[in-house]
């Protein structure tokens, strides 16, 4: 018999992009309508950096969503090459960061200040395995020989494998793998490795992106690898390895900036993305493994407590729209266009 609804602990989004100012204000409610509490990037102009700014940008998050939703912003520390583990040691003990993001410089979308060498925060990262505070990383090297598609590859190959043998005790989220060899990589690390799997990477690979025209709205950072990548992650997320969680990397940019001659990286999955998951799973065969994912394994390695309420989604095709659009803001939104199977109930 079809299964008409679906209903799951709360979910939480572990990787998402709330961004700020109108923006902010536009985005916030799409992740707080479905998730309870998500992991906010730290990659602003400027990025949060400090214990302070981490405080402000936290208000204004929770300015912006209504407050009925009971929305908690989990708040990262973005690292540069200069920034102090007595920062992160306060940010951490005062319960404002939540964990820490590796960019490395110039891997994606506003990583202008990130760490241009992992050695220069050594300091810091002996510290967050001192204390156990998780480490975010942007898997990407950025050297201009490296092939964008090889990229993440040669990142755990070259950066993350020798960093994590010299110290075992970090824990780490590899987020948002593309590739096969991420999904291998993380089964065979420690308990203390863990990946956060986007809904667009489950169901893109780079033939959506380049095959009857070049489309911008398919393009996000890591970049979307062949067919049998996205087949070993889909595998990966419904295996039911707690090793592997929901993260979205929702990622808005105005449609501007995404069509144009030198587009934006990210794709902005929010409206959609319990919906698109919860295809996926279905897809799949494996609707049974979503909560897992979605709601459990996340909270375990973060080490924090499941969430109480429930979301229920029911078997309703809905169309998304060409757009969304707030005041002078217009985004694409994942899916555009596409109807799909699912659709979240609104209480
Ligand atoms: C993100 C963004 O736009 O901030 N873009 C993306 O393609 N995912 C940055 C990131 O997570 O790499
Ligand atoms: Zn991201």
């Amino acid at each position: 018999m079809t299964q008409n609804t679906l209903t799951l602990r709360k979910p939480d989004d572990w990787h998402v992009h709330l961004r700020d100012g109108a923006m902010l204000e536009f985005v916030a409610d799409f992740t707080a309508r479905q998730f309870a509490r998500a992991i906010v990037m730290p990659n602003l102009t400027p990025p949060v950096t400090t214990v302070d700014q981490a405080i402000a940008y936290r208000d204004r998050i929770n300015a912006a969503v209504p407050a009925e939703r009971g929305f908690t912003p989990l708040m990262t520390a973005y690292l540069t090459d200069t920034i102090s583990a007595d920062e992160i040691e306060r940010g951490f003990r005062e319960g404002v960061f939540t964990a820490a993001k590796l960019y490395p410089q110039n891997a994606t979308t506003n990583s202008a200040h990130g760490v241009s060498d992992i050695a220069n925060i050594r300091p810091v990262l002996e510290r967050m395995e001192k204390l156990g505070i998780p480490l975010l990383v942007h898997g990407e090297v950025v050297s201009p020989d490296i092939d964008i598609f090889d990229r993440e590859a040669v990142f755990l190959d070259t950066v993350l494998g020798p960093l994590l043998k010299e110290m075992p005790g970090l824990r780490v989220v590899l987020e948002h793998i593309t590739t096969e060899h991420s999904v291998e990589f993380v089964k065979a690390g420690s308990e203390n490795l863990a990946a956060t799997i986007t809904a667009h990477h489950l169901r893109i690979d780079r033939n959506d992106m380049l095959v009857g025209g070049i489309r911008p709205h398919a393009y996000c950072l890591p970049v979307a690898k062949r067919r049998l990548h996205k087949l070993a992650l889909r595998k990966a997320a419904v295996s039911g390895n707690p090793k592997f969680f929901l993260g979205t990397d929702t990622a808005p940019h105005e449609r501007h900036a995404k069509e144009s001659a030198c587009g934006c990286a990210g794709i902005f999955s929010a409206p959609v993305a319990i919906e698109s998951y919860a295809q996926t799973f279905e897809e799949e065969g494996a609707l049974g493994k979503l909560e897992g994912f979605a709601s459990e394994f996340g909270p375990a390695f973060y080490r924090l407590p499941f969430n109480e309420g429930t979301i229920t989604l029911k078997r309703q095709p809905t169309d998304i729209p060409a757009a969304l659009e707030a005041g002078d803001i217009k985004i694409v939104p994942f899916h555009a266009g596409e109807a799909m199977a699912w659709r979240l109930v609104e209480d």
